[in-house]
């Protein structure tokens, strides 16, 4: 099996010294920087904007994984482009017009991924399967980080993979939202490619290791 992709997530880091915890993620085998982006609107939490960003992403050498837990995603296609993401994460709960906003992101050159909450049912990507690069499952309602993780994800992973493999799309699955070592292990055994963590990163008393170990679950 291969090995799963680790994407850190900067809300856990320490905001009071971010440069020392960009350095070390630089360092690490991490293979993205998840970027969580909150409005007080679509999630009852606000987070951090692009004036703040501008000076993570000159200060990570890891390709962007930005979500965007925000109304209106579409918005901000040319701002997260210009921080130079890699991929844009929007959720379908926020899209009334999902299919249109998926191919502005691409249009813009970023890869594009459509995120779900935990009580929204993977079957409703029937029809854009084919057209995302990743689809993004919460494991946790999103707002906060340190939450716990929502076990059902395991069968939405399983389900999720399966309509991918019959749809003749190349979707990435990424999970974000309480995942450990232990929750990391069932996911990657359920047939996730990328697992989002924060506090089990941040808060680990060796970062370093700690993305190792996930690497190699
Ligand atoms: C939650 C965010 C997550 C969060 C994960 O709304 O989308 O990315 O930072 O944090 P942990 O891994 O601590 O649950
Ligand atoms: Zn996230």
């Amino acid at each position: 099996m291969a090995k799963p992709l680790i994407s850190p997530s900067l809300l856990a880091a320490n905001f009071a010294n971010l440069e020392k915890d960009l350095e070390i993620i630089n360092k690490s085998q991490a293979d993205w920087l998840h970027i969580d982006i909150m409005d007080g609107v679509f999630v009852p939490n606000i987070s951090f904007g692009f004036p703040v960003l501008k000076y993570v992403a000159h200060l990570s050498n890891k390709p962007l994984d930005v979500h965007l837990m925000i109304v209106q995603p579409e918005k901000f296609i040319n701002e997260v482009k210009e921080l130079g993401a890699m991929m844009m994460n929007v959720h379908y709960e926020a899209c009334p017009h999902i299919h249109r906003v998926i191919q502005q992101i691409k249009d813009s050159g970023m890869k594009a991924g459509v995120t779900l909450n935990p009580g929204t049912p993977v079957s409703i990507l029937n029809d854009i399967i084919a057209d995302v690069d990743m689809v993004l499952l919460m494991s946790v309602n999103p707002g906060f980080g340190g939450q716990k993780f929502i076990t059902h994800t395991i069968d939405k992973v399983k389900e999720l993979r399966e309509l991918i493999n019959k749809s003749n799309s190349k979707a990435l699955i990424e999970i974000d939202g309480g995942v450990n070592m232990q929750t990391g292990k069932e996911l990657v055994d359920a047939g996730a490619d990328v697992l989002v963590a924060g506090n089990a990163i941040f808060r680990a008393p060796d970062i370093l290791k700690t993305i190792q170990e996930m690497k190699d679950l």
